[in-house]
């Protein structure tokens, strides 16, 4: 498979071109970023060629998939185009800036019969699989509620730019803040954990602390706290924040009828109401997984691991939890 790479910044650097340099089913063959130089930086480490405009790199027939990591703004239209070049596309998540792009790139992916995965890795994380696989063995009963959150100290400490100066903090092209960023991960995660769909949400979103340059407040928000109540009964909480400082939290504890399960820092820990507890340990991986499993569907074949039409209920969630806020 020869890919082509939209978006050179830091998660194409730190996840997507190293595990496909990784794979032996895969060959990196195009590089594109508004940023000439980062597009060129790429080719000269890993082989392949910098292409001047996304239409140029779209345009070239050897290129059988592409991997979107460019800002939000233009996840839906890259994708689109992409995948109208007879392209499979693997795009960053979140999936795109509104509901009506996210269904159109869905449509899109049926009516060309390519591939379309979004970059939903929470899924791949090992004690993810392992709370999956502990779920459906029934290990802490019938489950009730659960909290989930994500927090870090923000992109202006993440971005190959780094500050409040970059696109994350341009509404224009990221179009939301915190919410998109990192509640997508958590409201997919939640849905897929427990097999159901957000039915119903409350939110609050403020911006609490981050700043442009000239000391302003940015336009995104840099924290949001939502109640979900998912279609099969459960009720919890999803936070995610930029603006936990010192330490990131990244975890979820499910409560159910016989016990609870914390998820977190590659453990699940089971504590059941008899008073027994286990704790698996996860060994570390190498690899996000979703790169190796984007390729194994191109090259293997069958149902893509997470298709942009398995994304759309956490998008429509994400997308209520934002009009809830703002409706207050
Ligand atoms: N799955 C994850 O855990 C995860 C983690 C971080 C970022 N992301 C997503 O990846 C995407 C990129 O984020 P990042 O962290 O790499 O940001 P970044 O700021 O480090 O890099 C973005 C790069 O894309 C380029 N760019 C922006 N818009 C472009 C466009 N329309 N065409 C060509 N190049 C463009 C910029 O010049 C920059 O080099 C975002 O959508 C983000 O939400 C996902």
């Amino acid at each position: 498979m020869k890919i082509g790479i939209i978006g050179c910044g830091r998660i194409a650097q730190e996840r997507h071109i190293p595990e496909y340099a990784a794979h032996p089913g895969a060959e990196l063959f195009g590089y594109y970023d508004f940023v000439a130089s980062r597009a060129e930086e790429m080719a000269k480490q890993y082989g392949g060629r910098a292409f001047t405009s996304v239409e140029e790199l779209l345009e070239c027939a050897e290129i059988d998939a592409v991997s979107v990591c460019t800002a939000n703004n233009a996840h839906a239209q890259t994708t689109i185009a992409a995948l109208r070049a007879g392209k499979h596309v693997l795009c960053e998540k979140p999936m795109a800036t509104s509901m009506e792009e996210c269904e159109a790139m869905a449509a899109e992916a049926r009516r060309s019969g390519k591939v379309l995965m979004i970059a939903q890795n929470q899924r791949f994380m090992s004690e993810h699989v392992k709370a999956k696989e502990l779920l459906a063995l029934g290990v802490i009963g019938r489950i009730l509620t659960f909290r989930t959150c994500f927090g870090h100290s923000g992109p202006d400490h993440w971005s190959v730019d780094r500050g409040t100066g970059n696109w994350f903090f341009d509404k224009r092209q990221s179009v939301f803040g915190c919410m998109a960023d990192l509640g997508i991960h958590k409201t997919d995660l939640i849905q897929f954990l427990l097999d159901s769909e957000v039915e119903k949400v409350k939110a609050m979103t403020d911006t609490l602390d981050k700043c442009y340059a000239d000391g302003s407040r940015v336009d995104v928000e840099d924290n949001a706290v939502c109640l979900f109540r998912l279609k099969n009964g459960v009720i919890g909480t999803m936070t995610a924040s930029w603006t936990y400082y010192g330490e990131e939290e990244n975890g979820t504890v499910l409560y159910g009828t016989d016990g609870s399960m914390k998820i977190r820092d590659g453990s699940v820990e089971v504590c059941l109401q008899s008073g027994d507890r286990v704790l698996y340990r996860m060994p570390p991986r190498s690899s996000s997984g979703v790169i190796d499993a984007f390729l194994d569907c191109l090259i293997c074949g069958g149902a893509v691991p997470v298709s942009g039409e398995r994304v759309l209920s956490a998008m429509r969630a994400v997308f209520a939890a934002l009009d809830a806020a703002k409706e207050k």
